[in-house]
């Protein structure tokens, strides 16, 4: 036997939570995506399911509105026959004054092994981990992190560039185009794509790319026109209305003849430039349909790797 496997034998993963790409090493990253690799083929089959967390209750928790992120995590619980509970936010005694400490260990008590969370407020994931003895994984917290989202997207990029072996991707440089500024995706993507080996240059108006984000190893442009033709993978951010205080840019006109990614903007593209948004798109705003339901697009893709990524997810974590 090859060090290769050997190494790959001798691999334990250890960690009982995901609440960020932080915590995470390379080597944890691309077991984790060889894990979900080997569940994909479960979607596919006409029982879609396996026995993985037979006997295990997964909670869903999500403080803030959700929809694909929320299904996502369901249906990969099922697919791993575990029990879901599905905790909506506002059904719960948080909007009758209950504390999300006092929230979390109510539910723990009925005896669960994980609990999925989504809050608005950065570092609620932490908080909630510190709280409970059973698995948390963060669905997105605040601006803070989104690290499921971050390794759909680096399995979507593996897959549309043949990089499954090993996902290693040196040599791979992709732009992150958007509201960088208010985004949990791009600080999970960012870290996740320099583990694996990217380069990463963050795409935006000022306002929504502060220079402080060189500190984390990117390169900054305001010029999608300059960025388009060196890049291999562009992700295109959805603008988060719902987060900016003040205007960021003069009009969603100019943002989107700036900043959108039509179909003239293309033309200055790699052929084979791999075009990702995590979704919900404001097409017509940072993405124009056409490009958006293209050849070059990942969009639905990414949603179907959610689902394996998400299994692998619960499937690890529990297991600690
Ligand atoms: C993202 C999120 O909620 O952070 N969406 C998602 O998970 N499907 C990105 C976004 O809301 O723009």
């Amino acid at each position: 036997m090859n060090s290769k496997l050997e190494q790959q034998d001798e691999y334990h993963w250890p960690h009982k939570h995901l609440l960020g790409i932080e915590g995470l090493a390379p080597e944890d990253i691309r077991f984790l995506l060889k894990t979900a690799l080997s569940f994909e083929g479960v979607s596919t089959r006409s029982v879609k399911k396996v026995p993985a967390l037979r006997g295990k209750v997964v909670v869903n928790l999500f403080f803030e509105d959700s929809t694909r992120t929320r299904a996502s995590f369901n249906l990969a619980a099922s697919r791993l026959s575990a029990d879901v509970l599905d905790f909506s936010a506002k059904a719960s005694s948080t909007s009758k004054g209950e504390t999300l400490v006092d929230t979390v260990r109510t539910i723990e008590a009925m005896g669960i092994d994980a609990i999925v969370c989504r809050h608005n407020l950065s570092g609620a994931a932490v908080q909630i981990a510190k709280s409970v003895n059973c698995s948390v994984v963060n669905a997105g917290d605040g601006q803070h992190a989104h690290p499921t989202q971050a390794l759909l997207d680096a399995y979507t990029i593996a897959k549309r560039k043949n990089l499954t072996k090993d996902f290693d991707f040196s040599g791979l440089k992709v732009a992150i185009v958007g509201d960088i500024a208010h985004s949990r995706v791009a600080r999970s993507n960012i870290r996740c794509l320099q583990k694996l080996g990217a380069k990463v240059v963050l795409v935006g108006p000022p306002m929504l790319v502060p220079s402080i984000f060189k500190d984390l190893g990117c390169e900054i442009s305001h010029s999608l026109d300059e960025v388009l033709p060196e890049v291999d993978v562009v992700n295109m951010l959805r603008v988060q209305f719902e987060r900016l205080e003040s205007q960021a840019f003069a009009s969603k006109r100019e943002y989107a003849v700036f900043y959108g990614l039509t179909e003239e903007k293309m033309k200055l593209a790699k052929d084979d430039i791999l075009v990702m948004h995590p979704g919900p798109m404001n097409r017509g705003l940072e993405i124009e349909s056409p490009i958006a339901d293209g050849p070059n697009s990942a969009v639905l893709e990414q949603v179907a790797n959610g689902l394996a990524v998400r299994m692998a997810t619960l499937f690890l974590v529990t297991g600690v």
